[in-house]
């Protein structure tokens, strides 16, 4: 139950036990194609897309440094751990970064977004983190983002790292024109592919103004897609085979299907986790779907807490970052989760609680759990 590397099935792992074919073969090229027909609809899309061999971290990067140049205005949400590190990136590449900071655990609103826009004419790109992992915040009107974008002609970016594929984020229909997710969260892969897509003006801009850059730079993959259906370096062969599995299994569970089931789960495990006596960490109109950060109830000690969960239940959170280390706890509700790790993640807590001498009722958490997943 982390926020990612989440649980892969068997059918994607085995797909890496294959031969390492060629790269410049035709097995490649149906691997590869196949790959990224599959990821545009499941990122509902006719952009292009890169399967890029790198880690989310990576495709982030290729976003800033593909279409972002010395002096360039950008407005961007900053409230924790990974929408920092993006305007960290785009400062070190020289932009003008507008930030709109608010407290970890709570997201700038849509009018305080719009009023950035209104006092900055001139803004070249806005970029959002759409799922702040470090806290469990979720922005929720990126549907309205491009009344804004498409008002000043700036580009629209957004890290969805660890929610796509696990909540509604139709990238045409929105009007995204880079998007970018990582392999092993919702998509329920392993680590090390992460896909990006960029919209045909996006892609012209990147052409036109290339990078000083050699792996990163995404004009030269567009290139080599479109002449060879090749990349231009060598990919992570057995990775792309284990993504194109969880891809299958993604498109015949329907995408529609999947994004209910992740509410339905996330749902049971706020209600059930709230009635062992926990508050989620998150302000609740903003609290991620995927990601559960619950605050730590008085005395309790993580090492302790995650070390027994870990060992006597076999079910791993993860912690808090920075200086939330030790005050929340992070339960992923991303890609393989179903009713069973719902039930088995809030029974063990609550064993765990009990057994550090908090009383907690396993019965009635478990009971208003089942409530929100009864339709699945
Ligand atoms: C929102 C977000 N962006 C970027 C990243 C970075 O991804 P990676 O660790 O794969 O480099 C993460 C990782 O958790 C994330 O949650």
């Amino acid at each position: 139950m982390l926020p990612g590397p989440t649980n892969v099935p068997e059918r994607v792992l085995r797909a890496m036990f294959t031969h390492i074919i060629n790269h410049r073969s035709q097995d490649f090229v149906e691997l590869y194609t196949e790959v990224i027909e599959k990821t545009q609809q499941v990122f509902q899309t006719k952009n292009d897309i890169v399967a890029l061999s790198a880690s989310g971290t990576g495709a982030v990067e290729a976003s800033v440094v593909n279409l972002i140049r010395k002096g360039d205005k950008v407005i961007i949400p900053v409230n924790g751990e990974f929408s920092g590190r993006l305007a960290q990136m785009l400062e070190w590449q020289g932009a003008n970064v507008i930030k709109l900071e608010t407290p970890p655990g709570q997201n700038a609103t849509f009018e305080q977004v719009k009023e950035a826009f209104d006092n900055n004419k001139d803004v070249k790109a806005f970029y959002v983190v759409h799922n702040e992992t470090s806290t469990g915040t979720q922005v929720k009107y990126l549907d309205k983002i491009s009344s804004l974008t498409s008002r000043n002609n700036a580009f629209y970016v957004v890290d969805s790292v660890s929610l796509l594929g696990g909540a509604e984020l139709p990238v045409d229909k929105w009007k995204i024109d880079v998007c970018i997710t990582g392999a092993q969260k919702a998509l329920a892969a392993p680590p090390g592919i992460s896909p990006i897509s960029v919209s045909p003006r996006a892609k012209k801009h990147m052409i036109e103004n290339p990078p000083p850059t050699m792996y990163f730079n995404l004009a030269r993959y567009f290139k080599y897609y479109e002449e060879s259906k090749h990349t231009p370096f060598t990919p992570a062969l057995p990775l792309l085979y284990a993504f194109r599995e969880a891809l299958r299994i993604i498109l015949e569970e329907g995408l529609d299907v999947r994004i209910r089931r992740h509410k339905a789960c996330s749902d049971a495990l706020y209600s059930g986790l709230s009635g062992l006596g926990l508050t989620p960490f998150a302000k609740e109109e903003d609290r991620s779907i995927s990601i559960i950060a619950l605050n730590y109830l008085e005395g309790l000690e993580d090492n302790t807490f995650r070390n027994t969960l870990a060992k006597k239940f076999r079910v791993l959170v993860a912690g808090g970052f920075g200086n939330l280390k030790g005050k929340v706890f992070r339960v992923g509700c991303m890609g393989e989760v179903h009713r069973y790790h719902v039930m088995r993640t809030i029974s063990a807590i609550s064993s765990t609680l009990n057994m550090m001498g908090y009383k907690t009722n396993t019965v009635d958490a478990l009971q208003v759990a089942e409530e929100k997943l009864k339709n699945l």
